[in-house]
């Protein structure tokens, strides 16, 4: 086997199948490349490792007459430009992709208004070729929906990462500037194979003294290494670094003093790192410093940062993840209390990032209810890769399909079809900024992720934030076929068992609107009985409310009423337990035991059965791994099985123990498929 994780879905092992292989030599092996820019040197490299590897040979960038044309749309003869649809089809970061035949030669052109978008061209070219298509049948015009597509590190200066579980982090600050580590190229490389275009290096919980003139020089120097690649460096803020480095006493946003700081401070990084992309900020949130400790509010702690920004063309992603154990009001509501009153009074250059889900990156939680509650303000969305409640490093969740269901459902906002997608890529309200940031996985780990299939969340990420209409099915079959192979044998049970594994997890951890009842802390595991921490809000038991008379979250009028945020149609159905769909039950009802659920059966039967289901799951997925052998290199099939056992375990754990907690208020026998436990 030549599959090499470190190499992620750019696996270019030799295509077996020597006719196709044939085809592709006669179609595509003469070059023309018109550019030999930094960014023309990585598309050489780049086609030259395809070609090696895919097809055995070596490619040809001279040749006379080229039958694969790599040039931006201003290079190319008008008798070509000609055969390509109207520039307007694309944006800056898109391309054409096209098979033309022309004076009796055919040719391929990948072709676009900027080097960068001809670098995406010639990634999704390749995978054409991974994917084994007709290349004669090309006619792709592609762009992002998504402008900026970032990854968020939590990596902290000292190289652990905060919810991280592949190793360290890959950033060696104590070598860098000087030691540029290949990974840090390949690093980019994976990252523009699937179109992001930025990584913010630091944790939001954030130090400040990245922001001193040795770090910039760091930064600077992983700058340079990205660029070629299309990826901007971006940092995390922390609000008091204006106290934290000496220099003043204060860090009040409306101070002229403080003002001035950050003008500086970002002339300063923007003298080194002309296209710095700009600051995240965690501000008053979980005890980080920020606008409140002054009495001034998230507008003026984002403005103040987004003028300081602004005359380099950086932008300010304000988190809206806060909550405060001193305000009485259900966690679940604060954001879009505090934010929405905001709407329309940022800055053009802030967009506020939002999570998923009102809680945190739950196994399913519905979507935020600011989204479409904030038209006049560009909203970013928060994924997390890293699995911090799924699992962590041992449990294979194809998380794809859980961003899809985010980002199809139906806000209402605008009338019905305003999906979370539309909202975020501009759509609805035509916004001029639009984002999608995911927290990465990414870690010192030989195949960067720890869990062999930690990789598909990554590649799947990229893919949705490039087109948040991508369907998870597509995404797992693409990754699969790249990362593996394209035999069906293996593609469609894989595929299967990817989008099946995300329901798995629901079910053996927190099924039918169950949520944040995870071990304290560091979140792995069950912790139903979690009861005492610093803040209510941290426990499980705020959030399950299982007592005798039931088990649920009362968001309707009857309890939080955090339902009120959604739209009227939302409002409507889920204020009824029977006209809420199964998977949202318990996060806006509470319960009684013996409630009868659509199914004829009480609900805590239906919860033991979501239980007992999940660990099957599993069972299934171990099943359909065994048969895969043949297809996949045995590191990997060897690893990802004694992971299977782990997460088998871990399933059986959090069965047992959730439904032992439940037992002792809803005194109800357990089915009889529940085995017995001790
Ligand atoms: C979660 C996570 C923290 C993280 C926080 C955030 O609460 O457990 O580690 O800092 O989210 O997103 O800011």
């Amino acid at each position: 086997f030549s599959q090499k994780p470190y190499d992620l879905w750019l696996q270019y092992d030799k295509i077996e199948d020597q006719a196709i292989g044939d085809t592709y030599k006669s179609q595509v092996s003469n070059i023309y490349l018109g550019t030999n820019s930094p960014t023309g040197i990585v598309i050489k490299e780049e086609i030259e490792k395809a070609f090696k590897g895919l097809l055995e040979i070596e490619p040809k960038f001279d040749a006379k007459t080229p039958n694969l044309i790599i040039a931006t749309l201003d290079k190319l003869d008008a008798s070509i430009r000609e055969e390509l649809p109207d520039s307007s089809k694309i944006n800056d970061e898109g391309y054409f992709l096209q098979y033309i035949s022309e004076k009796e030669e055919n040719k391929l052109i990948i072709s676009s208004k900027t080097e960068k978008g001809l670098l995406y061209g010639v990634f999704n070219f390749i995978k054409q070729m991974q994917l084994r298509n007709d290349l004669s049948k090309l006619s792709i015009s592609d762009s992002p929906k998504i402008q900026k597509r970032l990854l968020n590190h939590w990596d902290n200066l000292d190289r652990s990462v905060e919810r991280g579980y592949s190793g360290f982090s890959i950033w060696d600050w104590y070598l860098l500037p000087e030691l540029i580590k290949q990974e840090y190229i390949d690093y980019a490389r994976a990252n523009a194979s699937i179109g992001i275009n930025g990584t913010v290096l630091t944790n939001v919980n954030s130090n400040a003294l990245v922001l001193s003139p040795r770090y910039i020089q760091k930064l600077k120097a992983l700058a340079e290494v990205f660029r070629p690649y299309g990826i901007q460096v971006y940092l995390t803020a922390r609000f008091s670094a204006p106290i934290e480095t000496g220099d003043l006493e204060t860090a009040d946003p409306l101070n002229a003093e403080v003002k001035q700081w950050w003008k500086n401070k970002a002339d300063e990084i923007y003298a080194e790192i002309p296209d710095f992309g700009g600051f995240l900020v965690k501000a008053n949130s979980e005890g980080q410093p920020g606008p409140n400790n002054y009495g001034r509010s998230h507008v003026d702690g984002a403005n103040m940062l987004a003028e300081a920004v602004a005359p380099h063309n950086g932008i300010i992603m304000w988190r809206a993840f806060v909550y405060s154990e001193e305000k009485p009001e259900d966690r679940a509501k604060q954001a879009y209390s505090e934010f929405k009153p905001f709407d329309g009074k940022f800055k053009d250059n802030v967009l506020v990032q939002v999570k998923n889900g009102a809680i945190d990156f739950q196994p399913r939680e519905p979507f935020h209810p600011l989204f479409g509650a904030m038209p006049n303000t560009p909203l970013m969305m928060e994924f997390q890769i890293t699995q911090e409640y799924l699992g962590g490093m041992s449990h294979l969740v194809f998380l794809p399909k859980l961003f899809e269901e985010v980002l199809e459902e139906d806000t209402y906002t605008q009338g019905k079809g305003s999906t979370v997608a539309k909202i975020i890529d501009g759509q609805l309200s035509n916004k001029k900024l639009t984002g999608m940031a995911g927290v990465a996985n990414i870690g010192t780990a030989k195949n960067w992720t720890g869990h062999p299939f930690g990789q598909a969340n990554w590649y799947g990420f990229g893919r949705l934030a490039w087109n948040p209409e991508t369907s998870a099915k597509t995404i797992a079959q693409d990754w699969l076929k790249m990362t593996f192979t394209d035999k069906s044998d293996f593609v469609d049970p894989m595929t299967k068992l990817l989008l099946e594994s995300r329901e798995a997890v629901v079910n053996y951890m927190t099924p039918l609107g169950l949520h944040h009842i995870m071990a304290a802390n560091h979140h792995q595991g069950p912790g139903p009985w979690v009861k005492d921490m610093p803040r209510p809000d941290w426990t499980s038991v705020y959030y399950h409310k299982a007592a005798a008379d039931g088990i649920g979250f009362d968001r309707t009028s009857s309890g939080s009423n955090a339902l009120e945020q959604y739209s009227p149609e939302i409002q409507k159905k889920y204020s009824d337990p029977t006209t809420t769909p199964d998977k949202y039950l318990l996060w806006f009802h509470h319960l009684p035991w013996d409630y009868k659920m659509k199914s004829g059966k009480t609900l805590c039967y239906e919860i033991a059965a979501h239980y007992q289901k999940g660990v099957e799951q599993v069972e299934g997925m171990q099943k359909t791994w065994q048969k895969m052998q043949e297809y996949v290199n045995p590191q990997v099939f060897e690893k990802t099985n004694m992971l299977l056992n782990i997460q088998l375990k871990e399933a059986k754990k959090w069965r047992n123990a959730c439904l032992l907690y439940f037992q002792q208020f809803s005194k109800m026998d357990f089915p009889d498929f529940i085995p017995k436990m001790t």
